[in-house]
């Protein structure tokens, strides 16, 4: 039997959660192995602490691949687990480096950058791209500690080229609790979007937990948001509903209550956000098909505002 060889490429929270959960199944068979690969140039010896579920704290010393590292050549599949915006550049950067056969799955919050991945992929025509959407939570206390705080789902589905081979699914499947694929990954990435748009903005401008948006006062604005990202979606050919959309959205509100949301964190740590990439491709889009979005084009220009005058 050959070696499936994946590597997580990015160590923020979730790349170390997706490290941690395939690591602690995949690697303990001897047909798989799995890597972690970090910024640095070179391979690293590297301690990692991973808190699970229960609370228990795993140590395990591992070999760090840089983004250099020979070993990057022999990868079947990688798992891009970096921000929206980073994705570009990452990717022009590995993809003369990759086995020309190797799968690729991107897994960040917002929609945009697997345009241009696609794109890419025309000059390497053995390789297939798959888009995935997590709400497992995970924080990272410190560079190579993370905890894993949160059940959720994660959605996978082909985007375009070569299939991922079914023993890689499998061992996804395996490793990743609640893992589903989904046939029509776009509509999947579109409903999370919309829960993404009307959250995250909401937190990080009126500064408040994601529970608080469950009150009266939010109610229109949710509302007009979610009803410019339906139809935006709409005319992009992806049907969905103003009061399912609203129910999902009210759903994650009350089951995430208590969370700080990544744009509300990503501004209080003063680091960039992904609005561009949330509110800004719903906008992206609806300018495309000249539909007017102004309560999401508010949104991407107070979280512009914030990210520069913090
Ligand atoms: O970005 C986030 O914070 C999460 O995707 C969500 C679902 C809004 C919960 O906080």
């Amino acid at each position: 039997m050959t070696t499936q060889k994946i590597g997580v490429i990015g160590a923020g929270a979730i790349g170390q959660l997706m490290f941690n959960l395939l690591s602690s199944q995949i690697n303990s068979q001897a047909d798989a192995k799995v890597y972690l690969i970090a910024r640095e140039l070179s391979s690293d010896s590297q301690t990692l602490q991973f808190t699970d579920l229960a609370h228990s704290s795993h140590n395990h010393t591992i070999t760090l691949l840089g983004q250099d590292s020979p070993e990057v050549a022999e990868l079947d599949l990688v798992i891009i687990c970096v921000k929206a915006y980073q994705v570009d550049e990452l990717i022009c950067h590995f993809l003369p480096r990759l086995a020309n056969h190797c799968h690729i799955i991107l897994l960040h919050n917002g929609m945009g950058p697997h345009l241009n991945v696609a794109k890419h992929l025309l000059n390497y025509p053995k390789m297939g791209l798959s888009l995935a959407t997590t709400s497992h939570g995970a924080l990272k206390h410190a560079q190579w500690q993370v905890t894993h705080t949160g059940s959720g789902q994660t959605t996978v589905g082909h985007y375009t080229g070569h299939q991922l081979a079914d023993s890689l699914k499998d061992s996804l499947t395996q490793a990743i609790p609640k893992l589903t694929w989904h046939a029509d990954i776009i509509t999947a990435l579109w409903q999370k979007l919309i829960i993404n748009c009307a959250i995250n903005p909401l937190t990080a401008i009126f500064e408040c937990k994601n529970g608080q948006l469950a009150q009266d006062s939010f109610a229109e604005h949710i509302n007009i948001i979610v009803a410019e990202c339906c139809e935006v979606a709409k005319a992009d050919g992806i049907s969905l509903s103003l009061a399912a959309s609203l129910e999902m959205v009210y759903k994650v509100i009350n089951l995430t209550a208590n969370n700080i949301s990544s744009m509300y964190q990503d501004i209080l740590q003063l680091r960039k956000t992904e609005i561009d990439y949330i509110s800004g491709y719903v906008v992206e889009r609806a300018a495309q098909h000249q539909i007017a979005v102004p309560a999401n084009v508010n949104n991407q220009q107070r979280i512009k505002a914030l990210e520069i005058y913090r």
